[in-house]
């Protein structure tokens, strides 16, 4: 017996090894789940007490609502957590028949080994046709004796009230640095990378609380790079790094139209730049500079229009120059 399972345990770890990152290291019980401790607290607690509502998770994406309310499925059903667990996500058909047949047979069977609640996971439920969300109202209400429901999405104003109003609702916020940076230091271990402080913290800069991308990004530089620094992380997502915002910005502050407009240019074709991510991190520049507060007003007003204008498609190199020339305009602004 003992020989039949060693190589099928080896076989589980080596196909983990080959996951991705995100999968690999999603988390497999509460304890995994960084951040969010009041929600978990609050969830264990309603189990335990015997009192679960219907649950309706909101907020960013990548900060844990599936792998919180799958984790909690592990805790309140242990080895029959697949029988009593109906989870239903994007890949799914969202239409009316889906509510009408699954979640219907799904909560009308009896369960003959465990006599527990059986829950339904509805993740990404934003998705769900407003039909579908009508219609599951009755059915939320109807099995209430024994099934209860959990609603995840990131648009809560795409859930129709009535089904709100039926829930519990908690708000999943962006993941704090500092909660990030531990997680992040146990996998850098775990996968024996060399992984510069710098680097580490330009991951947490770029990912803005979301833990996916986190994995995604260190992931990527890890295949492209044995040892990662700062600049590789830009390099790999095509964000503008600092130095290059700073170039960017000395030469839009100094030189001349014709100079100011080529340095732009040739920094955004060289390192594949999109004008959207340029036009952010100018805007981010020229509030943490000192010059005076009308001038400010004047640029971030510029960059605003001229962020709306890429957005709807206009001509990139036009939009350049409207960027330039508001910096030049500052000049005599500035008398
Ligand atoms: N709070 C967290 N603690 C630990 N890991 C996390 C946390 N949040 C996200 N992760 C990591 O990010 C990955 C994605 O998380 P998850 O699928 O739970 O996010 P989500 O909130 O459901 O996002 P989406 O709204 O895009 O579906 C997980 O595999 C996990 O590795
Ligand atoms: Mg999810």
């Amino acid at each position: 017996m003992e020989v039949d399972e060693a190589p099928l345990e080896k076989v589980t770890r080596e196909a983990r090894d080959h996951l991705p990152f995100v999968e690999k290291y999603r988390p497999d019980s509460l304890d995994d789940i960084i951040s969010h401790t009041e929600i978990i607290d609050t969830v264990c607690k309603f189990v335990d007490e015997r009192k679960l509502p219907h649950l309706l998770f909101h907020g960013p994406p990548g900060t844990g609502k599936t792998s919180c309310i799958l984790a909690i499925a592990k805790k309140m059903y242990g080895k029959h957590y697949h029988n009593m667990i109906l989870e239903l996500n994007a890949s799914d058909e969202r239409g009316i028949s889906v509510v009408r047949d699954k979640i219907k047979a799904f909560c009308s069977t009896q369960q003959i080994i465990n006599k527990g609640l059986k829950l339904v996971i509805l993740d990404e439920c934003d998705a769900i046709t407003s039909a579908a969300q009508f219609a599951l109202r009755r059915v939320v209400e109807k099995f209430t004796k024994n099934t209860r429901f959990c609603f995840i999405c990131n648009y809560v104003s795409k859930v129709i009230p009535a089904l709100q109003s039926r829930c519990t609702r908690f708000r999943f916020s962006p993941l704090k640095n500092e909660h990030i940076v531990g997680k992040l230091d146990d996998i850098t271990k775990a996968e024996k990378l060399k992984v510069t402080k710098g680097a580490k913290e330009s991951i947490i800069t770029l990912s803005e609380g979301d833990m996916r991308k986190v994995l995604n990004i260190l992931e990527s530089a890890s295949l492209a790079h044995d040892k990662i620094s700062e600049e590789d992380i830009y390099s790999c997502t095509g964000k503008p790094s600092p130095s290059d915002t700073e170039k960017i910005m000395e030469s839009l502050l100094q030189d001349d139209f014709k100079e100011a407009f080529e340095t732009f240019m040739t920094l955004k074709t060289a390192k594949s730049l999109t004008l959207e991510d340029l036009v952010r991190s100018l805007h981010k520049s020229v509030m943490s500079t000192d010059l005076n507060n009308k001038i400010k007003i004047f640029l971030v007003k510029r960059l605003a229009n001229v962020e709306q204008r890429i957005a709807i498609g206009c001509n990139e190199k036009l939009q350049v120059s409207s960027i330039v020339g508001a910096f030049i305009e500052i000049r005599t602004l500035k008398k």
